[in-house]
């Protein structure tokens, strides 16, 4: 008997390293998801579907058992815990970098660091690790302009060409995480959807290593 397996993706520039990556392990959408204004797919695996989520969303719905599998980027696993959830492969796609950054010369003002981050767990835990007073500004966006603007003096933000700190006049401070995306699995659903999901991970992880292989 086949047995439906509900797979979450991350939409926005995971996904786009994400379906060639499901492709190559043989699991494609029935219909263009990028143009498609439907949220959940059938795939050519009988039983498999996807459902495209916001990042933040993934581990919600994997915890909760909505969805039994998810694929998503490390940084929100690190800022909002991966408690309730397996993570048994780093999918080695969407590779970046969580980071401080800030101006090259200090532009401290008062007493206390301001820090603009969406990451605000992670930037609090790296802060105090350092010893360093800091107040952290949530924003939800746009965290580049927030030095600009005198709103923080420094950010902790995804950091992959550079591009856009270079644009902006800022500069990389410290490093704090390597980040990629990640297949998360639900607890349970490891237990009683083991064939379904043990094959996913296997094909998942040859379709990973084939991709390692110099060609
Ligand atoms: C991320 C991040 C930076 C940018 C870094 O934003 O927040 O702004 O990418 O990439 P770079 O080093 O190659 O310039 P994204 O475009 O993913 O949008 P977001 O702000 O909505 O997360």
């Amino acid at each position: 008997m086949t047995r439906s397996l509900t797979i979450a993706l991350t939409k926005g520039r995971i996904l786009k390293e994400t379906l060639p990556l499901f492709a190559e392990a043989g699991i494609e959408p029935l219909e263009d998801i990028f143009t498609s204004r439907r949220l959940l797919f059938d795939t050519t695996v009988d039983g498999v579907k996807l459902v495209i989520l916001r990042g933040s969303d993934v581990p919600t719905y994997v915890r909760h058992g909505a969805a039994d599998v998810g694929v998503v980027g490390k940084d929100i696993l690190l800022e909002f815990g991966a408690e309730g959830l397996y993570e048994p492969l780093d999918l080695a796609i969407a590779k970046c970098r969580l980071m401080t950054a800030g101006f090259a010369t200090a532009r401290t003002a008062g007493p206390r660091l301001r820090v603009a981050s969406k990451f605000v767990n992670i930037a609090r835990q790296h802060y105090a690790a350092q010893g360093i007073q800091a107040d952290i500004i949530k924003l939800y966006g746009a965290m580049e302009l927030a030095p600009l603007m005198n709103l923080a003096d420094e950010i902790v933000d995804i950091v992959d060409t550079g591009n856009t700190l270079t644009a902006n006049g800022m500069v990389p401070l410290g490093h704090i995480a390597d980040i990629s995306s990640r297949l998360v699995v639900n607890k349970a659903a490891m237990r009683t959807r083991h064939r379904s999901i043990e094959k996913l991970i296997y094909d998942l992880s040859q379709a990973v290593e084939r991709r390692d292989q110099p060609s």
